[in-house]
């Protein structure tokens, strides 16, 4: 099905007049790095500086599952993403400007040079406290300037950083440092967001409660008053005064690791992604180049949290080795007020302004005012990331953010592909709301049926990738069996995405949502099983089985089926302390939205929860239950329903 002519819209002239690829550039770049891929992507490694350029370029496979790119290049993406540019003249030009949660609040600018100067000051500091070469560093910040040094400093001498996002709870925290016998945390004493105070290092206190480690490295930030504790917390402040003024980049092996990234998945506890050197910085400033058409001396706002792994790449890395001017942003959409973004865009005359459709939804909601009382007028790209945009959020995103005349990229990937998969790029290619687009180059996308049947021309399926990219996952971090089982055993010899998909008859791909048990909140990737666990440590649940409905606003909602042990009576004080436990386990992002109190689960005579159908009464889709007779106990759906319609 191709879509109508009314839903393609045209790349704007202004896109078109300056792109730094036009479509018959797409074509026929896009040729070359399918016909001969290691050549193409020898030549976009010279993208980056190399200490030892590479003569191997690629060297995988996914049966057995073994990725290497750049297996015999040396290189330190810090060098590439600070060093680099001061040593070209351009130490002056800005690297990151700061805009704190309160618009009263100080504004930061740090240039290429200042930046050289705090990662060093850092890096020096971590080397001081013991971090060497292939320590596991977790950092637990809030949106500020030392996020980003943080992440830097740790890649410069080689450490492997694991950030973990600062809605994440306490045992959330502690899980990750235990998963990767992390010994060392940077976090700061608090950060803001919406005026709310939010306590990181008592987070990271009641964490190590339960998993020790060997030393804090405390920022001062919100100016909370927190708990030092003697021999294990250092105030960067005053650790800091005395580091000397050096510290040269590690060399890295391109397959030495970067960054562990935890991220949900259908089953069991998070998985830490683990992404390597060398094709990962070639992945994410390749992809910045060509998806964000950027130009030097513009600012590019990417909304996305350092805690996710679109803040790891167009946040710091793909930007920063870009010598791009990147503005980093406390606060949230709405606070103080419903323009707070347009304000911002506004204050800081970004040109480049890259979100999610989540947010996208909630500012549409409250009116386009907010919008036309800012002068929008220095953008000239909009950018969606996360989760599928429906067309009428992409519709309000065009008109009135960019009153008609700016290119939307509605960007695909995923934490394991690195950087960005599918999009359209601006200037080259038209749009469809509400689809992705093309593939990025080297990228190979295929459809395939529950049976692994390939799937050619217009159709619908899960979408798999048949060649690897260099910024490809390498490994689940000490889990190799749990990665190969996840990624390349559902369709043997593929990537599969866990996505559903349709090909339209222009080669535009329309990502349909997860067909695994991961739901989608706000952009932010949820393993249903992680909330059910969470569910079931409460003495009184028997069993909870979690789904997701759609939300208005956050795109999929967190729905819980729970049954409680005998003789327990469902209460609202009951239903609160399921949220709570939630919430604390792994934190407020998946508090749940319904609690629905069940007799009973369906499940088939076998014993296996039918998902399927509980899905279809979280979603009020009563009608295509499909067929119950093999349940166990059919008469048990009729409850279910009268329980979800009295919400
Ligand atoms: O389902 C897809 C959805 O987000 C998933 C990946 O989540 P995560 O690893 O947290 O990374 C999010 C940011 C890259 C995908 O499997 N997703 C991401 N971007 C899009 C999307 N779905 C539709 N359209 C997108 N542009």
């Amino acid at each position: 099905m191709t879509a109508p002519d009314d839903l393609l819209v045209k790349a704007p002239a202004a896109a078109i007049a300056r792109t730094h690829c036009t479509a018959s550039q797409y074509d026929a770049l896009y040729q070359q790095s399918i016909d001969a891929p290691d050549a193409f992507w020898a030549d976009q490694a010279t993208r980056i500086d190399w200490i030892t350029p590479p003569t191997k370029i690629s060297n995988w496979s996914y049966d057995p599952v073994d990725i290497k790119w750049y297996e015999d290049g040396l290189l330190n993406i810090c060098h590439n993403a600070v060093d680099r540019h001061v040593a070209a003249g351009k130490g002056e030009s800005t690297a990151l400007i700061f805009e704190p949660d309160s618009p009263d609040g100080e504004v930061r600018s740090l240039s290429y040079a200042e930046l050289l100067t705090e990662v060093i000051r850092m890096a020096g500091t971590l080397k001081k406290m013991g971090v060497t070469k292939g320590d596991r560093v977790t950092i637990y910040m809030p949106m500020i300037i030392e996020g980003a040094v943080a992440m830097l400093a740790c890649a410069r001498i080689g450490a492997i950083h694991s950030v973990i996002f600062g809605g994440f709870s306490p045992d959330a925290i502690a899980g990750r440092i235990e998963d990767c016998s992390s010994d060392f945390v940077i976090c700061a004493d608090g950060g803001l967001r919406g005026g709310k105070h939010i306590p990181l290092k008592a987070n990271v206190d009641a964490a190590l409660n339960k998993t020790p480690v060997r030393s804090v490295l405390v920022i001062r930030h919100s100016g909370a008053d927190v708990t030092m504790t003697d021999g294990r917390d250092h105030w960067y402040h005053e650790v800091s005064q005395d580091v000397v003024s050096e510290c040269p980049c590690e060399p890295m092996n391109a397959e030495d690791p970067l960054f562990i990234l935890y991220t949900s998945g259908s089953t069991g506890k998070p998985k830490g992604v683990l992404h390597t050197t060398g094709g990962y910085a070639v992945w994410t400033a390749a992809t910045f180049h060509y998806a964000f058409d950027y130009r030097e001396g513009e600012i590019f706002w990417c909304t996305a949290d350092i805690g996710w792994v679109t803040g790891h790449s167009y946040v710091i890395y793909g930007p920063l080795q870009n010598g791009a001017s990147v503005l980093m942003f406390e606060g949230v959409p709405n606070y103080p007020g419903h323009d707070r973004f347009w304000q911002v865009v506004d204050k800081h005359k970004v040109n480049i302004f890259y979100t999610a459709p989540t947010a996208i939804r909630a500012l549409m909601r409250e009116g386009d005012d907010y919008v036309t009382r800012h002068d929008l007028s220095s953008l000239r790209l909009l950018g969606s990331v996360g989760e599928p945009i429906n067309p009428e959020a992409w519709r309000w995103y065009h008109d009135t953010v960019g009153k008609g005349a700016l290119p939307i990229i509605d960007t695909w990937w995923q934490t394991e592909t690195g950087g960005v998969m599918i999009t359209t790029l601006p200037g080259a290619h038209d749009m469809k709301p509400g689809s992705a687009g093309r593939p990025f180059f080297g990228i190979q996308p295929q459809l395939v049926d529950n049976d692994g049947a390939v799937l050619t021309g217009a159709t619908s399926g899960n979408l798999c990738i048949t060649h690897s990219w260099p910024g490809q996952a390498r490994t689940l971090y000490g889990d190799h069996d749990r990665f190969v089982q996840t990624y390349f055993a559902t369709y043997k010899g593929k990537y599969f995405t866990g996505d559903g998909c349709r090909r339209d008859e222009d080669g535009y791909y329309w990502i349909t949502g997860r067909v695994d048990d991961v739901i989608n909140v706000s952009g932010h990737r949820m393993g249903t099983a992680e909330v059910e666990s969470a569910l079931v440590l409460h003495d009184k649940v028997a069993e909870a089985a979690v789904v997701g409905f759609p939300h208005d606003i956050k795109g999929q909602g967190i729905y819980c089926y729970v049954t409680l042990n005998a003789g327990i009576e469902p209460s609202e004080a009951l239903e609160a302390e399921l949220r709570a436990q939630v919430r604390r386990e792994i934190g407020p992002i998946a508090t749940p939205d319904h609690i629905h109190f069940a007799p009973a689960l369906p499940k088939t005579r076998s014993g296996k929860i039918m998902r399927r159908i509980l899905r279809k009464i979280a979603e009020n889709d009563f009608g295509s239950l499909g067929d119950t007779s093999t349940l166990a106990d059919p008469s048990l759906v009729d409850g279910l329903i009268e329980g979800r319609k009295a919400r």
